[in-house]
């Protein structure tokens, strides 16, 4: 597996990492631990030292699961955590609040800073930051990395975020970057989610969206059979091709689709590719936003 350095830290990281959230939370019910551990193994085996939890995922359990899984590792990998919900265990959906004013992420980042001179914490981030956010926070402690929501279907962070991540040198980590499995082609109008997959609360997954936004899979699906590779490849390599300090971190459950993910570091673009995309995709407007609105207000940006 390639690696790649996330911005001009001397963090180097497998060019596509793992998003471990999936087999703890949001898409349904979690996988049984030990199959967790295995799939995670896996991973390392097959050179991913990359991998992405947050303390709300489970809530705890998935940081614990993916703690336990790479404790054999710990010296050869690199593990992204989360923190800023409040989580109420009690709570059926958890409705958290957020505080983005400067003196809080000045408070944040300090409390970080404090942690890396500790040696308990090796580099900071920022999750869904915007670029005012993460300029400030940098000024108080280097940011190495933000993760945001960034793939063939969400392109929002090229206005403003990449750019400040490029001027100081910040790595960036799409999360998603599969569109939440859409974008692999295998859901269409007709999928049914589990009642506790996060996807049917989103306005871009209501059978409605999910049927006009095949648009997109059409075109993927086209790049791919051009490629003789698969549309889940070609979302992942279309994302590793805009710059070289970008660190995707697809999730899975499943060995065989976490073996066609890593592939996808193998798939070269061209800038003709590129450009043919860029112009065909300019002709689709996906439908449906990506969150709804009130948690779209509570993102730092
Ligand atoms: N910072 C944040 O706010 C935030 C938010 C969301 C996610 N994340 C992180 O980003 C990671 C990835 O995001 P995500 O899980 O939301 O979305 P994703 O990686 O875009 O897609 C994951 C979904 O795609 C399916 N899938 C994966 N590979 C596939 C393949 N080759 N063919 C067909 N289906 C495939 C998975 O199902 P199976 O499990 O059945 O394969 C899963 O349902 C998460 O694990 C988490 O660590 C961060």
């Amino acid at each position: 597996m390639q690696k790649r350095k996330l911005g001009k830290s001397n963090l180097e990281v497998s060019a596509v990492g793992l998003g471990c959230m999936g087999l703890s939370f949001g898409h349904g019910p979690a996988v049984d631990k030990q199959q967790g551990i295995s799939l995670i193994r896996a991973a390392v085996e097959r050179g991913v030292t990359f991998f992405d939890t947050a303390e709300v995922y489970g809530p705890f359990t998935n940081e614990e699961l993916v703690g336990e899984a790479l404790a054999p590792f710990r010296d050869r990998v690199v593990i992204a955590t989360k923190f800023g919900w409040k989580i109420d265990p009690r709570a059926e959906r958890r409705p958290a609040a957020l505080d983005s004013r400067p003196e809080h992420i000045e408070d944040v980042a300090g409390a970080v800073k404090d942690l890396i001179q500790q040696g308990k914490v090796r580099h900071f981030g920022l999750s869904e930051a915007g670029a005012k956010t993460i300029r400030c926070a940098h000024a108080v402690q280097p940011v190495t990395a933000v993760q945001s929501e960034y793939s063939f279907w969400y392109r929002n962070p090229e206005k403003e975020v990449l750019p400040t991540l490029e001027e100081l040198g910040i790595g960036f980590v799409p999360f998603s970057p599969l569109g939440r499995g859409f974008l692999t082609g295998k859901i269409n109008e007709n999928t049914a989610f589990d009642s506790s997959d996060f996807r049917t609360q989103l306005p871009r997954f209501t059978p409605e969206a999910r049927k006009v936004n095949q648009a997109v899979m059409d075109l993927l699906n086209n790049i791919a059979q051009r490629k003789k590779t698969t549309p889940a490849r070609i979302a992942l390599a279309w994302i590793l091709a805009q710059k070289p300090w970008i660190v995707p971190i697809p999730g899975t459950t499943k060995l065989h689709r976490l073996e066609e993910n890593l592939g996808a570091a193998d798939i070269r673009l061209t800038p003709d590719d590129l450009r043919e995309v860029e112009s065909a995709a300019s002709e689709i407007t996906v439908q449906g936003a990506r969150y709804p609105q009130h948690m779209e207000q509570m993102s730092g940006r």
